[in-house]
Formats: structure tokens, sequence, C-alpha cells
């Protein structure tokens, strides 16, 4: 496949104390365009996700081996502050923070040292812009963002990691908690975002990953007695959902599945 790799995971393990949760996963993450990870419940999604910005870290007896890399440097000997700045996170449920909503955008660049007022200001209008919230927000800046919707609750954490200019978006199944019409706003959303961010997205919605996605890694436990997961095919979209090679992908596709 001709594109230029964002992300590089070769032979990458993950061990949750004794428990193989990752065997032997080999992906590259293509720049500026959007990849889905879908495959069964505990495949693994989540902690393949997570890695690529460190955010295994926090759990303790967590081990790895492997490589992993952004831009060709590895992510594991990086400045994991520095990490977390490029590689934003999105998680299912919206985390906003129990302040208001220009402190909760403010929040990032506030900690990498922005003071200047103005400087704030512009980078709250413009992370909101990019979310598509500011029309709804721009009069209710100083409001709790604990009382806006559930959909506007995520565009918000959108807006909140991308106001640190990250190069890349994990959003793990962002819109899984929204109705159709946030859910088709966050689709519209990460298109337009993609112009200048890699996008990685895990979704249960079949439909979401072909909607919204270029490129969709099919993960898949190795062994029922084994259960570490893996990503069995990696392709384009369009490839994925009709022509996979791997016939376990074509039955998970097809809901023929579990
Ligand atoms: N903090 C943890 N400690 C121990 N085991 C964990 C931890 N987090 C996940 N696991 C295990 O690792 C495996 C993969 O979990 P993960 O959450 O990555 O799966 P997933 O594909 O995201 O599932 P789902 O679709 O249900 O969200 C599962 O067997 C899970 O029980
Ligand atoms: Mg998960």
């Amino acid at each position: 496949m001709d594109f230029r790799p964002k992300i590089t995971v070769e032979r990458y393990y993950l061990y949750y104390g004794d428990f193989c949760a990752l065997r032997d996963v080999n992906i590259q993450i293509p720049a500026g365009q959007i990849t889905a990870i879908i495959g069964p419940s505990g495949c693994g999604k989540s902690t393949l996700l997570r890695t690529f910005n460190r955010m295994n870290d926090l759990i303790p007896n967590v081990r790895v081996e492997g490589k992993v890399e952004i831009d060709g440097a590895d992510i594991f000997s990086a400045d994991v502050v520095e990490l977390r700045r490029r590689v934003g996170m999105v998680f299912q449920r919206p985390n906003p923070f129990p302040m208001s909503i220009y402190d909760n955008v403010a929040y990032g660049p506030r900690a990498h040292g922005v003071r200047n007022r103005a400087k704030l200001d512009e980078i709250v209008e413009r992370s909101l812009r990019d979310a598509v919230l500011w029309d709804e927000v721009k009069d209710t800046l100083n409001k709790s963002a604990l009382a806006l919707s559930g959909g506007q609750q995520q565009r918000l954490c959108i807006a909140r990691a991308l106001s640190v200019q990250p190069e890349v978006l994990l959003l793990d199944e962002p819109a899984s908690a929204l109705d159709p019409i946030s859910t088709f706003k966050i689709e519209e959303l990460l298109r337009e975002l993609k112009k200048h961010l890699t996008i990685v997205i895990v979704t249960h919605n079949m439909q979401q990953a072909a909607r919204v996605s270029d490129y969709t890694a099919m993960m898949m436990l190795t062994s029922e007695e084994e259960r570490s997961g893996t990503v069995i095919e990696f392709d384009r979209t369009v490839t994925i959902f009709t022509n996979p090679r791997d016939p376990r992908t074509e039955d998970y596709v097809t809901g023929r599945f579990g």
C-alpha cells in the first residue's frame, strides 16, 4: 500500500501481568487518513489504541515488547508529556472536567505554559470551531461543561484534544453513547479534521467504520484458549468490506461472527 506511515507497529506484544493481551501486532497507520479498528469485544482494540499515546503506562504490571514508532521515532523512549500532546485521545464516555467550557479547552494550553489571555481566547475559539461546537457555546463559555448535552460534551472533549494541536487523534468508540444526529456530526467533523491530522477510531459499528474510515484494521483473538488479540488484516476500508482476504474478516463484517 502506498502511503506515508504515521505510526509503525512491529512484532508488538502487550502483557497485563502474565496475560498476553496483544500478540505479534504488525500494522502501519497511514498519515492524514482515518483508520478504523474493528473486532469483537475483548480482542484488544482499546489496548492497542492506548499504546499509541502510552496510556497503558498508567496501568500497573503492564509490560510491552516490540517496536512502536511515530514518524520513525520510538515512542517508548520519547518524553511522555510531549507524546501525549502530539497524540490526543477521546474516550467512549464524554469526560469533560468539572469546570467551564472555556477552562476545559484552555486546560491543555495552560498546562503547556500559555498564559496570555488573548492567545488563550484565540486557541479556545479555534478549537471549538474545529470541533464544530463554537456556534452552540460562544455565548456561554463560562458555564459548566457538565451542563452540555452528551453530544456537545463529546465535541467539547474533541476541542480539548485539539487545543494543543496534536498530530494524531485517537478515538475509542466516541459515538457509542450518542444519538444518531450527534454521531453524524462527529463523523462529519472527523472527515474535516483528517485534512490536518491522522485519526484512529475504534468502533463496534460496521456502518460507521465503512462510512468514515479510509483504512480498516481487523482484530481478532489468536485462539479461544490463548485469548490474545492481534491484527489479522489491514487494508483499505472498501477492500475489508467488499473483498477481504481472511474469511474471519468476512464473517465479522457481514455479521456472521459469533
Ligand atoms: N487494566 C487491565 N488489566 C488486566 N486486563 C485487562 C485490562 N484492560 C484490558 N484487559 C484485558 O485485555 C483484553 C483486551 O481488552 P480491551 O479492553 O483492549 O478489548 P477491546 O477490544 O477494547 O474490547 P471492547 O470491545 O469490549 O471494548 C481483555 O481480555 C481484557 O479483559
Ligand atoms: Mg474497548
